[in-house]
């Protein structure tokens, strides 16, 4: 895929997930196959009066290939004006988030209820567009309760983005049901522009089944938490480091940047998905769900993953 002056390697790219794909998730995610990684959603309004927690949160690692800053907000002169923040300058594509259901996002007017004010959407992307020096993408869903993301499209097109993203649910719809992708397919044949296709990626068949609606990349969200090596596996690639190192990796990129007592917390859903792909890990799961040192659950990792 090429997104305006961009090569694409192999288009295997990491969702964006707010409390997530942190940097260290993001540098091993890389580390393993993935061409493109986004930053968490980025408050517009945030990057121009919390520049604290925005600089946090757009820390990157050099491990990085393409990497793509999400943006969100609803107001068009707010969104100019952060557009050039030099928050955003790290990044070669700023995506507009357009999908997000949460309910304090979407009763802002921003995230997927943009899919409800279409007008609004578009001067969104009309001003991002005319004041960013780099390709502009939008990520939505099918719709907010019903399936426009055809309309929806050629408007994103029309309004000149480079590239859309489409997660094949409404928003409504949050995370049930399954992804539509018959719904991907028709937007990939209506628009001229590259589409990537997400929802529901986990294995390589459901890869091969995304492939089938002849997306340009394919995103992969919840299928690489705990799982990392998803994309060495979609690639067909052996493994060059044990699953315990690379999951050590991931830590010891976030203790570069954060301290130990929010990690302990922040760390337990990682660990978690690190030990539920694994045979016989009920009881090593109980403990690392209560654990209150890295340094134990990384223990108790090691011996999982060695067995
Ligand atoms: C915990 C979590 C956080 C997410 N945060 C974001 C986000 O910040 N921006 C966004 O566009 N999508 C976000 N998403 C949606 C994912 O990017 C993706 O569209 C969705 O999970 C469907 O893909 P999957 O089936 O591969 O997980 C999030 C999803 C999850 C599970």
């Amino acid at each position: 895929m090429k997104i305006r002056n961009i090569d694409f390697n192999n288009n295997l790219i990491l969702a964006p997930m707010a409390g997530v794909s942190d940097v260290g998730f993001r540098d091993v995610c890389s580390f393993l196959g993935a061409d493109a990684t986004y930053s968490e959603m980025l408050s517009c309004r945030a990057m121009l009066h919390n520049p604290k927690k925005t600089s946090l949160m757009t820390i990157t690692s050099e491990n990085e290939k393409i990497k793509i800053g999400q943006i969100f907000g609803h107001e068009p002169e707010i969104m100019a004006k952060a557009i050039n923040s030099p928050f955003l300058s790290k990044y070669q594509i700023i995506d507009i988030n357009m999908g997000c259901p949460a309910p304090k996002i979407v009763k802002n007017g921003e995230g997927s209820a943009l899919m409800k004010n279409i007008k609004l959407a578009s001067e969104i992307i009309k001003t991002c567009v005319k004041f960013s020096n780099l390709p502009v993408t939008v990520k939505f869903r099918l719709g907010f309760d019903k399936d426009i993301s055809t309309d929806f499209g050629r408007m994103c097109e029309e309004s000149g983005v480079s590239a859309v993203t489409l997660h094949a649910r409404t928003s409504v719809q949050g995370y049930s049901g399954c992804a539509d992708y018959d719904a991907i397919a028709k937007l990939k044949q209506t628009l001229n522009i590259p589409v990537i296709g997400n929802g529901d990626v986990k294995d390589i068949e459901s890869y091969k089944k995304m492939l089938l609606t002849g997306v340009d990349a394919v995103m992969i969200g919840r299928g690489a938490q705990g799982r990392p090596w998803i994309f060495s596996e979609f690639l067909n690639k052996p493994l060059l480091e044990t699953k315990f190192n690379i999951i050590k990796r991931h830590v010891e990129i976030l203790k570069r940047f954060y301290d130990d007592k929010w990690l302990t917390l922040y760390l337990r859903k990682h660990f978690l998905w690190y030990a539920a792909g694994e045979y016989n890990a009920s009881d090593v799961k109980v403990k690392l769900a209560t654990s209150c040192s890295i340094d134990k659950s990384l223990e108790l990792l090691e011996k999982l993953f060695k067995k």
